[in-house]
């Protein structure tokens, strides 16, 4: 058990993320049906089929959040009753069971009584008593000063989470439904007006909440929780473009009910892709302390621009031998044969304990991440020169496959098939079960693209999964983590971490919208995302680890 609570603390924060996502849909699709399928149902030819769908939807996302913060539950007593040797019942005690609780018993109530003949007032107590209970378990609840004060405010920003993004899944089920312009405009209208005041609940919580867990400009980009709130005002500004187009659009359907709504539908189904990667930041960010508690080991701009300074890539390695975890084996090695014993292993995953490294270990993940950039670049302008019309180049994901077996040689020169640890044992290890997971993503969404552009898929579906598993791919480099002691060199990895997460959270929207859109926006979008993979290799072939 011991061995797995690194990996727990990392599964805690993707089980976080899942979990804040079913509370946003939960409470975004109750807002939905209550303020807007059910005022607007006699006026909307399906309006009976859309209050169903929604009540539908609002049934789904509670139980998707009885079940993930049930395994929050249990994993975070798991780890606490086997680390701290306290019997559950005592784990079960504590301020984060009792919160999660509560936030169950609510969804539960949602659940059975959401589409039954009760008050909307029950209802929306019950998303409130749910809400109120989500805030107990943020950094708030931890704070010595302004404790109320900004439990509400985390309130208010979780109810603009929900409102805005949490509804979307009910807004582009109304979208599907209705069939006239009359409906689409009066369905746009009425959700613009509930995103505007989710918007604006987001921005001024957002901003209370930077002033009073940040603090300054330097704990913003000196510290790893500025940091994440730095890449959430990126895709947030991001999610305000798509929502003004939609805006606009909705106001030009009120001048004339015979506009197309197609764009409407395709950038409700981006924002909702983007504030699904914003849930994974948000559950990042709050699993880490508050730049306002971090005043050593911040970064100074100096060493961010020393950092980044260009120079010539590393496209030499360093011998495997010359590892600081293999010149220590080699040590216990020698050892234990001198002594006629069985040698001990240098390094054991999940052990909480970082394996140790040297200069050699830095130019061994330099070179990594300087050869995936020139990867990434080629397939970056390949795929710029097949979209402009080179047909050869259509072959550009098969590169996607060399990355991944290069990435999956040599991402952990520790573990199997280079090191001495096991395939399944180095999974413990929180970083290199993240690369294993990347290198199968990356071969997936390399295959069926492939397969897409070379014509043995219909590009149908099968085209939706090199889009969805970029946008994955981004999230997921969102909740990274590097077992390195130094806080400030982890920082600075992240430094260079987050803008790709951004670029292939961008490149995977776009080429979605590239899919969805008709021209000339489809056209548009189809030259966003190679421009964003020519940089994120050009990022990875400027990367330092020292
Ligand atoms: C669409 C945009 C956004 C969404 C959907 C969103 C969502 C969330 C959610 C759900 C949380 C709570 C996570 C948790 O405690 O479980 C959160 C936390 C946070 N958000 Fe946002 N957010 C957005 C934009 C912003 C913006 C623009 C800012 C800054 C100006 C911001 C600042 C923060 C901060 C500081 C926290 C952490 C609170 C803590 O440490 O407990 N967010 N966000």
């Amino acid at each position: 058990m011991n061995l797995l609570v690194d990996l727990f603390g990392y599964l805690s924060i993707l089980l976080h993320a899942l979990t804040v996502t079913a509370q946003s849909v939960m409470l975004g699709a109750l807002l939905f049906l209550l303020l807007l399928a059910r005022p607007l149902a006699p006026q909307l030819l399906p309006g009976e089929s859309i209050l169903r769908g929604a009540a539908r939807i609002v049934r789904i996302a509670a139980l998707a959040l009885l079940l993930c913060e049930g395994l929050m539950i249990a994993l975070q007593t798991a780890v606490l009753s086997s680390t701290v040797e306290l019997p559950v019942s005592n784990v079960l005690q504590a301020d984060f069971a009792l919160a999660g609780m509560a936030k169950m018993a609510a969804a539960l109530a949602i659940a059975v009584l959401v589409g039954r003949r009760v008050p909307d007032a029950l209802l929306l107590l019950l998303g409130l008593a749910e809400l109120a209970a989500a805030t107990l378990t943020t950094h708030a609840q931890a704070r010595l000063d302004h404790r109320l004060p900004l439990l509400l405010v985390e309130g208010l920003h979780q109810l603009g989470a929900a409102i805005w993004i949490g509804g979307l899944p009910c807004f582009l089920l109304a979208l599907s439904q209705v069939r006239d312009g009359v409906g689409w405009r009066l369905v746009g209208r009425r959700y613009s007006l509930m995103s505007m005041a989710g918007v604006a609940c987001i921005v001024l919580s957002g901003l209370a909440m930077s002033v009073a867990y940040i603090g300054s400009w330097q704990g913003f980009y000196g510290t790893a929780y500025g940091v994440m709130v730095g890449a959430k005002v990126a895709m947030f500004l991001l999610l305000l473009g798509l929502g003004a187009g939609n805006y606009r659009l909705v106001e030009r359907l009120r001048a004339d009910p015979r506009t197309p709504v197609n764009r409407l539908r395709r950038f409700a189904e981006a924002e909702f892709a983007i504030g699904l990667c914003i849930f994974f930041a948000a559950a990042s960010l709050t699993s880490a302390p508050p730049a306002v508690d971090l005043v050593q080991d911040r970064v100074s701009l100096h060493e961010i621009a020393q950092r980044n300074m260009p120079v010539w890539p590393r496209l030499a390695s360093p011998e495997h031998d010359a590892l600081a975890l293999s010149r220590l084996q080699k040590q216990l090695d020698d050892e234990a044969a001198r002594r006629a014993q069985q040698p001990a292993p240098a390094y054991v995953p999940g052990s909480g304990v970082a394996p140790p490294s040297s200069a050699a270990d830095i130019a061994w993940s330099e070179y990594n991440h300087h050869w995936a950039g020139v990867f990434v670049l080629a397939i970056g302008l390949l795929a710029l020169l097949n979209g402009l019309g080179w047909r050869a180049a259509r072959h550009w994901p098969l590169l996607f496959l060399g990355l991944a077996v290069f990435l999956f040689i040599r991402s952990d020169p520790e573990a199997w098939p280079l090191g001495p640890i096991g395939f399944f044992a180095s999974l413990r290890d929180v970083e290199i079960f993240q690369h294993r997971v990347f290198v199968l993503l990356i071969v997936v969404f390399g295959l069926f693209e492939w397969r897409v552009r070379a014509g043995g898929l219909a590009p149908t579906r099968a085209a939706w999964v090199f889009p969805l598993l970029t946008i994955a791919g981004g999230a997921l480099l969102l909740t990274h983590t590097h077992t390195i002691a130094n806080v400030k060199d982890q920082l600075l990895i992240e430094l260079t971490h987050t803008p790709l997460a951004l670029l292939g959270i961008l490149g995977g929207v776009a080429r979605w919208l590239e899919l969805r859109l008709e021209p000339p926006g489809s056209r548009i979008v189809g030259l966003v995302w190679p421009i964003s993979f020519v940089l994120i290799g050009l990022i990875l072939l400027n990367y330092r680890e020292a």
